[in-house]
């Protein structure tokens, strides 16, 4: 094992006992079904967000979505600094108003909006670019969505955990993140 599968199996090993825990945690008392937490919150360092998007080819004008956007840095940026018209789904509701509000705060409210909802719920099918940093296992339950939805041409970046069935167009490794974690970007195209 190279020192970024370590790197990438201690982060997968880090989110997954989280990700069990509060899924018992979500059965619900009257046993309706709850929104399923396919990873927790993980945030992408912002060196990675700019290689994302840059990756992903994303253009002015574009509809992104980011899937379970945590503090809301990857649409925020893509809005911002890229003039995307970015979504992001985040089911957290402190992590959904913490998103809104800086996007309210940054005047961002026409290029960039957080839907509070699931991820496994919507419909993507608008997707010129979708950013995923979600677990493995997680991509194989979004993959028949995104098979589904997406239009010919929508590009995909997964971050660091890759989808199974898919085969990238293009990877990328960043050795380096500033904190000395590296990352791997998939790049893939429908
Ligand atoms: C690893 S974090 C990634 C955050 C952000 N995309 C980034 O890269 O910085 C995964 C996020 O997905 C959210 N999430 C997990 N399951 C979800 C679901 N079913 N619907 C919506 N959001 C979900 C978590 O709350 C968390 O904020």
């Amino acid at each position: 094992m190279n020192r970024r599968s370590v790197l990438t199996a201690a982060v997968a090993a880090a989110m997954t006992p989280f990700s069990s825990r509060l899924l018992l945690a979500q059965q619900s008392k009257d046993g309706k079904p709850t929104t399923e937490k396919l990873a927790p919150y993980y945030p992408t360092p912002e060196l990675v967000v700019e290689r994302m998007l840059k990756l992903a080819g994303l253009k002015a004008g574009e509809t992104m979505f980011d899937l379970g956007s945590g503090d809301g840095r990857i649409v925020i940026t893509a809005a911002n600094k890229w003039k995307a018209n970015a979504i992001g789904v985040e089911f957290d509701k402190d992590l959904w108003q913490q998103s809104s509000d800086r996007i309210k705060k940054m005047g961002l409210e026409s290029r960039a909006k957080i839907i509070h909802g699931d991820i496994l719920k919507q419909d993507y099918s608008s997707a010129d670019v979708l950013t995923v940093y979600l677990l493995p296992l997680s991509n194989d339950k979004v993959r028949p969505i995104l098979d589904r939805q997406l239009k010919k041409g929508t590009r995909i970046v997964a971050h660091d955990f890759e989808f199974s069935d898919w085969t990238p167009i293009k990877t990328e490794d960043i050795d380096d993140d500033g904190e000395g974690r590296s990352h791997r970007l998939y790049l893939y195209q429908r």
